[in-house]
């Protein structure tokens, strides 16, 4: 496995600055009233795809070999992974398929055809649509993807914590959504380079703890994944991102699905901000951590709310 170092993170930041302007980063008062401190909120909602991995496709696709690019990618993902590599698949010519599991919201399906990738629905889960896009793969000699174990992936999210800590060197406490763990592990790089005293918290759903567990344990955990937070609900760990995790995490919070509707509402009437279920989870670990953060940064990572995440949010709004 190839040891990740931050000069990935500089050279995807290199290759992304002609691609995608930097995202904002606001105070807001009312939000700083409601955490309990100053607050920094990353803006990577207002993305072409509406969610950060789209940098992780970018910087996948500028480094890939020509017999890669030649074959077509293929890949596995519900929702924002998906539309980041249909995306940049896209702006690069290159063809993409994503394979998707039977529960994909129509929405997020619709999405990635708009991009103009093939959308394969297969699976009930995640497992059960990777190991049919790995036999895939095979079958039509594509270039599979593998959404969490990718440098080129990790060094793009990290992206976006190498502009927020530059831009904010003062952020004490940095929470984020983890997944596969593929943005936290690009943010540790980060910090370790540039503000080794930050201090970073990663925030899963406790319904879907899959990466918790790896790291808490030391091992790759499967666990299953119940949470309506689809960026949330890898089900597995993901090797890569535990390698970095595993020894410089400062803590891991795991919060409920409550927590995070309460983050999203929290975002709506506070920030302005529509956001999905794990682009709340950096605020909602704010919320939950026992200690005291001090000045907080986080990343509302996506906004690619589905119908049903903005039902659950009006009636959240509504204290019904
Ligand atoms: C909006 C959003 N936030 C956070 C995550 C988690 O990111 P990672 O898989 O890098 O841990 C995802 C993953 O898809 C996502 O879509």
């Amino acid at each position: 496995m190839e040891k990740l170092t931050v000069d990935g993170v500089f050279e995807a930041a290199d290759r992304l600055r002609d691609l995608l302007p930097p995202t904002p980063a606001w105070s807001y008062p009312v939000l700083d009233a409601a955490v309990g401190s100053r607050t920094i909120v990353k803006h990577e909602n207002v993305q072409p795809t509406g969610a950060f991995k789209v940098r992780g496709g970018l910087n996948l696709l500028a480094t890939l070999s020509p017999e890669a690019r030649a074959a077509g990618l293929i890949t596995v993902s519900t929702g924002n992974h998906a539309q980041s590599l249909a995306y940049a698949a896209a702006r690069s010519g290159v063809s993409a398929t994503i394979v998707m599991p039977r529960s994909t919201p129509a929405g997020k399906v619709d999405a990635v055809r708009a991009w103009g990738a093939r959308a394969v629905i297969e699976g009930a889960d995640m497992a059960q649509a990777a190991e049919f896009a790995v036999g895939l793969a095979a079958r039509e000699g594509l270039h599979f993807v593998n959404p969490g174990n990718t440098p080129a992936i990790v060094y793009g999210h990290g992206t976006v914590y190498l502009e927020l800590l530059q831009a904010h060197p003062e952020i004490e406490t940095l929470y984020l959504p983890v997944g596969s763990g593929s943005g936290l592990a690009g943010a540790l790089l980060v910090r370790d380079a540039l503000a080794p005293s930050t201090r970073v918290v990663g925030v899963q759903a406790s319904g879907a703890s899959a990466a918790y567990e790896s790291w808490r344990t030391g091992t790759i955990q499967t666990v299953e994944a119940h949470t309506f937070a689809g960026g949330l609900a890898t089900g597995t760990g993901f090797e890569l991102p535990q390698s970095v995790m595993r020894d410089r995490l400062d803590d891991f919070l795991l919060v409920s699905d409550d927590d995070l509707r309460h983050g999203m509402s929290l975002m709506a009437t506070a920030a302005h901000t529509l956001c999905e279920g794990a682009g709340a989870a950096g605020l909602a670990g704010a919320l939950a951590d026992p200690a005291r953060p001090g000045i907080v940064g986080f990343a509302v990572t996506g906004g690619n709310a589905c119908a049903s995440e903005m039902a659950g949010l009006g009636r959240v709004a509504a204290g019904v």
